[in-house]
């Protein structure tokens, strides 16, 4: 097993690798962000991968894809590439299925919903985001899938913190309180969803659970797999145990071995379970350890509010039998 140990500190104030991936990553991503924002989201760790990035692929899967904040990552390095995103919420990927393929009409819910509100008081928005997402959980039979995404990504945009919960009092769909309501002229940014639908041309983008993208793997891909952490607080609505990790590091190892460079994150819970359990199955994989600070999705909510985190974080990689593409 090679096992590498990164400090944090050593990386951050080593200077010059944090500070340039970060304006490196400000500058790549001028034009398109990711469309929501999403627990455990992957944009602040982007800096501490910028050293390990493959310079070549000529495909890019994410089986735990959320807010997809690495994709644009990887569309950067190779914008030609092919791109399999995949996530167990069916809600959040039809809302990239939508922009895929019906944008127009995506776009104009959006607007119909936010002319309708922008006039309101905070009072009557309070009701207007109240009676949607009522309609949202229980009135949706009769939408379209478009409407329905649509109208997800407008209750998303005002709801608080811009937090994706279900709730039982829901019908156990999106669930979220309204957010500060405050919005003076815009909603949403209708430039960024057209710069998502144009990525999205490339992309087959499926629904289910992530064993699925075996398939799409070629002899020269980069998987991207960042699944619910260990301990994590999020509720994704799938539970996931410490077997369904060694499964996730099996699917990796499984997937170099077709050629693909597999990269899998996690939690630290300094219990040594993925080195004991990459030692125990004899895999080469490179470890990495980041130290974070959590931001609320990954924090344990407690009567007061969340209890504010430091934390290691995993990087796992396991570059491809037939390819050496970093
Ligand atoms: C940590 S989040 C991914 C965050 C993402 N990397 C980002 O930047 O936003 C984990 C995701 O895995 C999804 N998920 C949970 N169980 C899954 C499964 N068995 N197969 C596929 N996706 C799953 C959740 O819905 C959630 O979106």
């Amino acid at each position: 097993m090679n096992l590498q140990i990164h400090n944090i500190q050593k990386i951050v104030y080593g200077g010059v690798i944090g500070i340039g991936a970060i304006a490196g990553y400000l500058i790549m991503n001028k034009n398109i962000k990711p469309l929501f924002m999403w627990a455990g989201g992957k944009t602040k760790m982007i800096k501490h991968y910028q050293s390990y990035l493959p310079k070549t692929f000529n495909t890019y899967i994410e089986p735990f894809f959320g807010g997809g904040s690495m994709l644009l990552v990887a569309h950067k390095i190779n914008p030609k590439a092919n791109i399999i995103i995949n996530d167990s919420n069916h809600s959040i990927i039809k809302i990239y299925k939508s922009i895929k393929s019906d944008v127009v009409s995506f776009t104009s819910k959006l607007d119909d919903l936010t002319l309708n509100y922008l006039p309101l008081s905070k009072e009557e928005r309070k009701k207007y985001y109240y009676n949607l997402r009522n309609d949202h959980a229980y009135n949706h039979s009769a939408w379209s899938a478009t409407e329905e995404s649509a109208t997800l990504y407008f209750l998303m945009k005002t709801g608080f913190n811009g937090i994706w919960q279900i709730n039982k009092n829901t019908n156990d769909r999106f669930g979220t309180p309204a957010g500060l309501l405050n919005q003076k002229d815009n909603i949403y940014d209708k430039e960024n969803i057209k710069n998502w639908h144009n990525l999205l041309q490339q992309a087959t983008i499926l629904a289910g659970d992530y064993k699925q993208t075996n398939s799409y793997v070629t002899d020269n891909s980069w998987l991207f797999m960042d699944p619910p952490y260990r301990g994590g607080f999020t509720k994704y609505a799938t539970s996931f145990n410490d077997q369904n990790q060694k499964e996730v590091i099996d699917f990796a190892y499984d997937c170099s071995c077709k050629g693909s460079q597999s990269w899998s994150t996690n939690r630290d819970l300094d219990d040594n379970f993925f080195e004991d359990y990459i030692s125990l199955k004899g895999y080469a994989m490179n470890i990495y350890k980041f130290g974070v600070t959590y931001t609320a999705g990954r924090r344990k909510q407690t009567v007061d509010g969340f209890e504010a985190k430091k934390a290691k974080e995993y990087l796992i990689i396991k570059k491809g039998n037939n390819n050496d593409n970093s």
